[in-house]
């Protein structure tokens, strides 16, 4: 099976947390097989810029970060937040393209998002909402991964989310969640996966946390293509309604890193119990076991993958309905990103909708 996987650029993904982006020291990461360094200027602002010195390629993450921006830790260029090179030592001549490659990026809700396509299109409005993050009303635990699996992969396991009645028996799966069918709806981008659970055993997990015995659950995976997956979760005494109960908005942010490897930004929110550290505690335990065990699956599949020298499909079942449309979904974004006829002097890198499948609904099982 072939393992080159194609990205989407013309998008926000999730780079960094805030607090990761400092004005002390550069942040050196890969972020779609692109070699960046993250600093944060002297007035503050999140920077992400090609991580290779345009005088001779060292890389500005070995560097230091100075009054002016970051210098490098060779030959002491120095550049500016927008770029610009403002500083080489023993002349005053600053060279014609001596300049370093920036990424729109924009600060929300305590993540770092750059955007890696035409940044004639970059628009800060389409960020996804992730105010769970930082609103007083939540509380939540977070984790970052950096996992050796491609990202199509990691898309794939929070589309079918009946991996957790095998994968994540010790924690927040149960047999209710195999033996309950999902709701796809899709609309332009994003395609949502609800599975409802009514009458059921509440899972290790969230027996632990609410202390219920019999309960109505959900989870709707809300995947706003191609970088971030919502989900929507809770359960609540049999008959209630979803907005009564104990409420979960599981941000996922998989950016990937290289052909094989991608970044996985997690944060596990919740609207009850909130400033109870040793709630932070169980919750911080308990999600940390379950990305180890999704790690773990995914890296074996993986491996799985790259031996194989066969091209050989998968074998989708009525609960992968989520993951096939999102495949459509992500191939045509690939498909029309940089093709769009350029007409009246617009951009070529607009997205065109999906033919037929503005909004559609599936019902599977
Ligand atoms: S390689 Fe950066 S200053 Fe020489
Ligand atoms: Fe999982």
């Amino acid at each position: 099976m072939s393992t080159h996987e194609e990205w989407v650029h013309n998008a926000w993904y999730v780079v960094a947390w805030s607090e990761e982006v400092t004005q002390s020291k550069p942040l050196g990461r890969s972020i779609l097989g692109k070699s960046v360094v993250m600093f944060r200027s002297p007035e503050g602002q999140a920077v992400v810029m090609d991580n290779r010195c345009a005088h001779r390629g060292f890389p500005l993450s070995e560097g230091r970060t100075t009054e002016r921006g970051i210098q490098c830790g060779y030959h002491g260029f120095e550049y500016d937040h927008t770029g610009a090179c403002v500083h080489v030592p023993g002349q005053w001549r600053i060279p014609p393209g001596g300049r370093q490659r920036i990424f729109p990026t924009v600060e929300s809700h305590r993540w770092v998002w750059a955007w890696f396509g035409d940044p004639e299109v970059a628009d800060p409005s389409t960020v996804p909402d992730t105010h769970w993050m930082d609103d007083p009303e939540w509380d939540r635990v977070t984790h970052t991964r950096l996992i050796g699996c491609s990202a199509g992969l990691l898309n794939d396991n929070l589309l079918d989310l009946t991996h957790e009645s095998f994968l994540h028996t010790s924690t927040i799966g149960d047999d209710a969640v195999f033996e309950n069918g999902v709701t796809i709806e899709v609309e332009d981008n994003i395609v949502n996966v609800d599975r409802f659970m009514p009458g059921c055993y509440p899972s290790p997990l969230f027996a632990q946390v609410t202390n219920a015995e019999v309960v109505d659950r959900w989870h709707t995976t809300e995947f706003q293509l191609p970088a971030v997956h919502i989900i929507h979760a809770g359960v609540v005494e049999p008959g209630g309604r979803r907005e009564d109960g104990y409420r979960f908005e599981v941000l996922n942010a998989i950016t990937p890193a290289a052909q094989g490897q991608s970044w996985y930004f997690y944060a596990f929110c919740r609207n009850f119990e909130v400033g109870n550290e040793e709630m932070n505690a169980v919750l911080t335990k308990s999600q940390g076991t379950v990305l180890d065990e999704d790690a773990w699956a995914l890296e074996h599949q993986q491996a799985s993958h790259d031996a194989s020298d066969e091209d050989i499909d998968d074998v989708l079942i009525a609960q992968d309905a989520g993951v096939a449309m999102a495949r459509r979904v992500m191939n045509h974004l690939l498909d029309t990103e940089w093709t769009a006829p350029e007409q009246d002097g617009s951009s070529g890198s607009q997205q065109a909708p999906l033919a037929g499948a503005d909004t559609t609904q599936v019902r599977a099982l």
